[in-house]
C-alpha cells in the first residue's frame, strides 16, 4: 500500500523545533535576572529561589522577598502574592506561592495581591501502580516507582525522574502520592519495598509531597504469619500497631494509607462478620499517634440483586458518624464506575459526621485510554458544581467535602493518576492537561475549566509562536481560541459517541475500550455485563432507578429525588441512568428516543471529524512532532468513534426495530463481524 505522508510536515519540520514533551507545562525558557531573599533556609525553600531564578520573567533585576510568617489568613500550604514577595506560613506554601507567581508571569495573568489558599488539605496523585512495575488501566507504559528486573535497586535515574514529577506535582498544587495500586500487594509492607518507599518519600519531601500506601487488609496474614485478619482480634491489632510503627521508623512523615477491602474480591472486615467502621478505625487507631490517615473506600458492590448504583449509600450511611477523625471516606464522582458520564455518587450529600471525599479518574479507562483527547476538567467541574441539598441549595459536592458545609479535621481530593514511564509521562500529549486540570482543581475547586485549558494551552504551547511575531499575534484567535474550544467540547463529545442520553458500561469487556453493548458471557457476574445497565428490550431502553424500579433517585435530597425520578423534567444527559422508556417516548425536542440516540451517537462522530479540522489548522502553532502525535490520535479516535456509533445503533436497532434516520451516514461496519472481532482493539 502507497504510503501518504502529511505534506505540510515538511514544512513545518523547518519551521519549528520539536517541542520534547517530557518536560509538561514546565518552562525551560530563558530566565530574566532576579534576586531573591529568604531569611530562612530548608531544602524546599531552596527549589523554590532556585525556581525563581530559572523561570523568572518579571522585570529584569528585581528583587523578590520570601517571607515565612504566622498569619490567620494563610492555611498551611496558602500564599499571599504581590509582585516582589510572596508570604507563606510555611516552606511548602512559599513553594506554591513561587509556582503560581511563574505561571502568572507566563500566562500573562494579573496579580492580585489575594491570599491563595487551597480547596482540600490533602491533595493527592493515586497510583495504580503493581510491584511488578505494570500499571492497572495505565495507558502511558510501566511505573515509575516499582519495575520487576532489578526491583530494589535504585538508580540516578529513578531519582532524577522522581524529582521530575515532584516538581511537575508541586507545581500545581499536589501534596500527595499514593505510591501503590488499591489492589495491593501486601508484600509493599515488607523490609525492601518500604526501603524503596523510603527513597521515593526522600525525593518528594523537599517538594511538599507525602507517600501513601495502599495496605492490603490481609497482610497479617499473607506477610505476617497470622491465621486471621479480623479486625476486632488482639493478635491482629497489635500485628497492625507494630508494623505501622516500623513503616514510620523508616517513613517518618508517611500521610497515611488508602484501602480497598470487601470490593471486587479483595479483602476486608466483611469476611470476618465485621464492618467498614471495625476495619478503618483499627487502622486509624494504629496510625493516629503518627499523624497518619485512613483513605477508606467506598466503592463496595455485592454480588447480589440490588441495583449496584445504591449499594455503596447503602453500605455506608448507616455508619455515619461511626469512624474515627482520621479517617475519609474515598468516593468516585459517580455511583458506578468512572463512566463517561454519571450523575454524581449520593454519598457526598449523605454523610454528615463523616467526611467524604472525592476520587475522579485522570487516567482514561473508560474514556478511550491515551487515545482519545478528552479533557476531563469539564466532568469534574460538573461533579464538583453538582448540587446535593444536602443543607438545601448550594450544598455541591465540592463544599460537602472541602469542609465549607462541616468543620473538617482533614479534606482530601484523589485522582487516579495518569502517568507512566513513557516519556511524555501520559501517553498523549492532551492527557497531560488532565493531570494539570486535576491538580488546579484539587487547589481551587471553584476554577472553571476554560480558564484551566487557558492556563494549560499558554504553558504548553506559547513558546512555538514566540519566535515570529506574525503568529503571535495570530496565535490567540486562531489556536487558542478554537483548541481551548475543542477541549472544552471534547468530553461531551465522547459521551455522544459512546454513551450518550444517561447510558452507561456498554464498552467492550475487559480491555474498556471500544463498544461492547452485547457482552454477557453466560455465568459472568450480571453487574459487569453491558445489559445489565442498558436494559435493552423490544419494550425500550435504560435502567430504572424510579421509585417504581430500584428506588436509587430516593437517595438523593429532594427537589433532586423527585426530578430524576420523573422523565419529563430527568436532565436529558441523564434520561436513560434513571429511566426504562419505550423507544417511541417522546423527548423535549420532540423527536422520538429512538432518533435522539441516533443523532447524539452520528453527532459525535461528527464532532471528533470537526476536530481534525480544527487540529489541522492548528498546524502552523505546533512543532512537528507534537502537530503529528495529535493528528495521528485524533484519526484513531476518529475510527473509534464510527465504530462506536455503528455498533451500537445496529445493536440497538434489534430492539427498535427502527431505521436508522436517513440523513445519518449508515454504518460502514457489519454487526456480526464487530460481535465476532471481539474487539481486541488497539490501544496503547
Ligand atoms: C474499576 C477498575 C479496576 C479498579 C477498580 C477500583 O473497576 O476497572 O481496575 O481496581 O475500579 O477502583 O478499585
Amino acid at each position: 500500500m502507497k504510503r501518504i505522508f502529511p505534506v505540510f510536515f515538511f514544512f513545518v519540520a523547518v519551521d519549528l523545533h520539536a517541542q520534547p514533551t517530557h518536560q509538561l507545562w514546565l518552562s525551560n525558557g530563558k530566565a530574566i535576572p532576579v534576586t531573591v531573599e529568604c531569611s530562612r533556609n530548608s531544602s524546599t525553600l531552596a527549589i523554590a529561589r532556585e525556581e525563581l531564578q530559572n523561570g523568572w520573567q518579571g522585570k529584569p533585576g528585581a528583587l523578590v522577598k520570601l517571607v515565612i510568617k504566622k498569619d490567620k489568613a494563610l492555611k498551611s500550604d496558602g500564599f499571599r502574592l504581590s509582585e516582589n514577595m510572596i508570604e507563606a506560613s510555611t516552606d511548602a506554601g512559599i513553594l506554591y506561592g513561587v509556582y503560581d507567581l511563574l505561571r502568572r508571569q507566563r500566562t500573562g495573568e494579573n496579580l492580585e495581591g489575594e491570599v491563595d489558599n487551597p480547596s482540600f488539605s490533602v491533595r493527592l496523585l493515586d497510583h495504580w501502580d503493581n510491584l511488578n512495575g505494570t500499571v492497572e488501566r495505565g495507558y502511558a507504559g510501566n511505573s515509575i516507582f516499582w519495575r520487576k528486573v532489578d526491583p530494589f535497586v535504585i538508580t540516578d535515574a529513578d531519582k532524577k525522574l522522581w524529582q521530575e514529577y515532584a516538581r511537575a506535582n508541586a507545581s500545581i498544587g499536589i501534596n500527595g502520592s499514593v505510591l501503590n495500586n488499591v489492589n495491593a500487594s501486601p508484600q509493599i509492607l515488607t523490609a525492601d519495598y518500604l526501603a524503596r518507599v523510603k527513597a521515593i518519600a526522600e525525593v518528594l519531601r523537599p517538594y511538599g509531597i507525602k507517600a501513601y500506601l495502599s495496605v492490603n487488609f490481609a497482610s497479617p496474614i499473607a506477610i505476617g504469619g497470622l491465621k486471621t485478619a479480623d479486625p476486632l482480634d488482639p493478635s491482629v491489632i497489635v500485628w497492625w500497631k507494630n508494623k505501622i510503627k516500623e513503616i514510620y521508623s523508616i517513613v517518618p512523615d508517611l500521610g497515611g494509607f488508602v484501602v480497598k477491602a470487601s470490593s471486587e474480591g479483595q479483602p476486608g472486615p466483611q469476611q470476618y462478620g465485621r464492618s467498614h467502621t471495625d476495619g478503618a478505625n483499627m487502622l486509624a487507631d494504629g496510625l493516629k499517634p503518627y499523624g497518619g490517615i485512613v483513605m477508606w473506600r467506598a466503592f463496595v458492590y455485592a454480588a447480589n440483586d440490588n441495583d449496584r448504583a445504591k449499594q455503596a449509600y447503602s453500605e455506608f450511611v448507616p455508619l455515619d458518624g461511626k469512624f474515627r477523625d482520621n479517617v475519609i471516606i474515598q468516593v468516585k464522582n459517580g455511583p458506578v464506575d468512572f463512566q463517561p458520564r454519571e450523575p454524581f455518587s449520593p454519598l457526598f450529600g449523605a454523610m454528615k459526621k463523616t467526611p467524604v471525599m472525592p476520587e475522579f479518574q485522570i487516567t482514561q479507562e473508560y474514556l478511550g485510554h491515551s487515545v482519545y483527547l478528552v479533557f476531563l476538567s469539564t466532568m469534574w467541574e460538573e461533579c464538583l458544581r453538582s448540587d446535593t441539598y444536602q443543607q438545601g441549595a448550594g450544598s455541591t459536592v465540592a463544599r460537602c467535602t472541602d469542609g465549607s458545609i462541616y468543620p473538617q479535621k482533614y479534606t482530601a481530593i484523589a485522582g487516579v493518576s495518569n502517568i507512566g514511564l513513557d516519556t511524555n509521562w501520559c501517553g498523549y500529549l492532551f492527557a497531560q492537561a488532565n493531570w494539570y486540570a486535576f491538580g488546579r482543581l484539587a487547589w481551587n475547586d471553584t476554577l472553571n475549566s476554560s480558564k484551566i485549558a487557558d492556563e494549560w494551552l499558554k504553558l504548553t504551547f506559547y513558546n512555538d509562536t514566540s519566535r515570529n511575531s506574525e503568529k503571535k499575534n495570530n496565535w490567540t484567535s486562531s489556536f487558542l481560541v478554537p483548541v481551548r474550544q475543542m477541549m472544552l467540547d471534547s468530553r461531551e463529545v465522547a459521551v455522544n459517541f459512546m454513551m450518550p442520553l444517561g447510558l452507561h458500561h456498554i464498552m467492550s469487556a475487559n480491555g474498556h475500550y471500544g463498544p461492547g453493548p452485547w457482552w454477557a458471557p453466560k455465568k459472568m457476574r450480571a453487574d459487569w455485563t453491558p445489559p445489565y445497565y442498558h436494559q435493552a428490550g423490544i419494550d425500550g431502553i435504560g435502567f430504572d432507578r424510579t421509585t417504581k424500579g430500584s428506588d436509587a433517585v430516593s437517595q438523593y435530597h429532594e427537589p433532586l429525588a423527585s426530578k430524576f425520578n420523573n422523565p419529563a423534567e430527568c436532565p436529558e444527559e441523564y434520561l436513560l441512568w434513571f429511566h426504562h422508556l419505550p423507544w417511541n417516548y417522546k423527548m423535549k425536542n420532540g423527536r422520538i428516543l429512538w432518533d435522539a440516540l441516533c443523532y447524539r451517537f452520528d453527532g459525535g462522530v461528527r464532532q471528533v471529524r470537526e476536530f481534525q479540522k480544527i487540529w489541522d489548522k492548528a498546524l502552523p502553532f505546533v512543532d512537528s512532532v507534537r502537530f503529528t502525535e495529535v493528528q495521528r490520535k485524533l484519526a484513531e479516535q476518529c475510527a473509534n468513534a464510527i465504530l462506536w456509533k455503528d455498533a451500537c445503533l445496529l445493536y440497538f436497532q434489534q430492539f427498535s426495530r427502527m431505521p436508522i434516520p436517513y440523513d445519518i451516514d449508515r454504518p460502514v461496519h457489519n454487526l456480526d463481524d464487530m460481535i465476532r472481532s471481539d474487539f481486541t482493539l488497539h490501544s496503547n
